[in-house]
């Protein structure tokens, strides 16, 4: 099996959203097989999104994260699992995913985009273990 690694960003579970998307990816037979609500500190934001320290938006990124309770999960499925939730995921930028998405069908803006979604399988490997060390 084959596992990929999300988070139900804190704008989707203040707006009520998390059982709309995690039903999305049972409905779709993927499994959750890994879920915790929890409120990201400074230290795991800072980890997890490493890669755009530096970048203008990053100060914004690390406070909007960690701005209320974030349902952290790992979803598994057979093969490149990472690729298919970024399929349903949509575009980085809500106002330009497609309806059908989750981003497209319930979000407007970038700095609210609902959703995280690991962009490669070493990204899920790496993001898992920051997440989930035990699993
Ligand atoms: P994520 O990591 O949250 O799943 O999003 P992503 O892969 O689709 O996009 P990424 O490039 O990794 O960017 C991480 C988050 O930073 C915000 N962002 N703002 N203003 C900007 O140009 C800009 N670019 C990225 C977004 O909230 C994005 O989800
Ligand atoms: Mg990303």
């Amino acid at each position: 099996m084959n596992r990929t690694f999300i988070i139900c960003k804190p704008d989707a579970v203040e707006r009520g959203l998390v059982g709309e998307i995690l039903t999305r990816f049972e409905r779709r037979d993927l499994k959750v097989v890994a879920a915790e609500l929890r409120t990201i500190d400074r230290e795991t934001a800072s980890k997890h999104y490493a890669e755009h320290e530096g970048k203008p938006f990053y100060e914004d990124l690390v406070t909007f994260i960690g701005r209320s309770p974030a349902l952290c999960a790992v979803i598994e499925g057979p093969t490149d699992t990472w690729q298919i939730v970024r399929t349903m995921m949509g575009a980085t930028n809500p106002a330009e995913s497609d309806p059908g998405t989750i981003r497209g069908d319930f979000g407007l803006e970038m700095s609210e985009n609902l959703i995280h979604g690991s962009d490669s399988a070493e990204s899920a490997a790496r993001e898992i273990a920051i997440f989930f060390p035990g699993l």
